[in-house]
């Protein structure tokens, strides 16, 4: 082998000994593809050796190119299962990154639920469906007429000051109870198509109050109206000694007080028995034994004929229940605020009800 070979030679192993050494030190598939480049790529380190080939006699050439395949195929050798053993521990690192903890409980969804004067109003509403009468809902922001002249209260007539309100202009305010769709409802009212009216309608109620432990300038009724040919005091009684042991419980009584309203004629407090001590006497009724909860009567004449009903042909009877008063009442909630307030420690005590 003559010196110019001999060399070359030498530069084969140095370059061998070389790579290998580098390839042991890889860590990652970037260092072996860098190391691939450096010793195999076009400008690499072997083929500045091949170079020489053109220098070399031509029995010398297969030499160098045999001593160029040893290195290949050593070179291939180390870097391959470098490459492998690489991969392996890559793949390792990237599942122990990723490691999803299937044991780990889930994230909970909480659920809101329905606010107890919700409740309490769909309870009083499938009552009464259950009676035959439909729902009815009217506007919060209502006419004078509607809330007051069609109510049987004139301008100026003095009942009127226990029922202040929000004024948006001289006619327009926010009604002070539900009374009004009583007459928006009997305007439309057709007893030839339709049959009695039943209705009950449910909704807010605005007053100018100052809010204490029973009294919120906003709060909730339900208003009953029913008007048919010979509607006496008796179906009143009736529907309402029905919706009382149907609220409050099966061994209710009720007693009917007289009282005024503008709209109807008799009217009358209605008391329930109470339903905590059943009449002996507790701190619920303030030891009467009785608790007032709704107002009502047989629907005024003059109500009847502004709302375009022939009062001598037929008659009925009408009541407005608190919804807010009948909740505290049945839920032993001894302020009205409590509804008001969002506090969750209240309102999740109440998440029972339907759904
Ligand atoms: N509208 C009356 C009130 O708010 C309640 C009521 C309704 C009384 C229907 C009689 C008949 O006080």
């Amino acid at each position: 082998m003559n010196d110019k070979l001999q060399v070359i030679k030498e530069q084969v192993d140095g370059l061998i000994a070389q790579a290998i050494e580098e390839i042991k030190q890889a860590e990652s598939s970037k260092m072996i593809q860098d190391i691939r480049v450096k010793y195999t790529g076009k400008k690499g380190e072997l083929t500045q050796i091949s170079k020489q080939m053109k220098d070399l006699e031509k029995y010398e050439k297969p030499i160098l190119g045999q001593l160029i395949n040893q290195f290949h195929q050593s070179f291939n050798e180390h870097i391959d299962k470098k490459q492998e053993q690489v991969k392996q521990k890559e793949l390792a690192a990237q599942l122990a990154s990723e490691t999803i903890d299937v044991s780990l409980p889930g994230r909970r969804q909480n659920f809101g639920s329905r606010h107890l004067l919700t409740q309490t109003r769909e309870e009083l509403e499938d009552l009464f469906l259950g009676m035959g009468y439909q729902i009815i809902e009217g506007p919060e922001v209502e006419l004078d007429s509607y809330n007051f002249e069609k109510m049987n209260l004139p301008k100026n007539h003095p009942a009127r000051d226990m029922q202040d309100t929000f004024y948006i202009s001289e006619e327009v305010l926010l009604r002070t109870h539900t009374s009004p769709v009583q007459a928006r409802t009997m305007e439309k009212h057709d007893f030839v198509k339709d049959g009695p009216l039943k209705m009950v309608s449910p909704g807010k109620v605005f007053r100018r109050d100052n809010d204490d432990a029973t009294h919120s300038h906003q709060f909730h009724q339900m208003e009953g109206l029913v008007v048919a040919e010979r509607i006496t005091m008796a179906d009143l009684k009736g529907t309402l000694l029905q919706f009382a042991k149907a609220f409050f419980g099966e061994e209710r009584e009720i007693r009917l007080r007289p009282s005024f309203f503008s709209f109807t004629e008799p009217s009358v407090e209605v008391d329930v028995s109470c339903f905590k001590c059943g009449g002996k006497g507790c701190n619920i009724c303030k030891w009467t034994g009785w608790i007032e909860v709704l107002g009502a009567g047989l629907v005024h004449p003059n109500v009847l004929e502004m709302s375009g009903i022939d009062s001598n042909k037929y008659s009925g009877f009408a009541f407005g229940v608190g919804i807010d008063r009948v909740a505290m009442l049945k839920h032993n909630v001894d302020d009205i605020r409590h509804f008001y307030q969002n506090d969750l420690r209240f309102l999740t005590q109440f998440k029972g009800g339907q759904n």
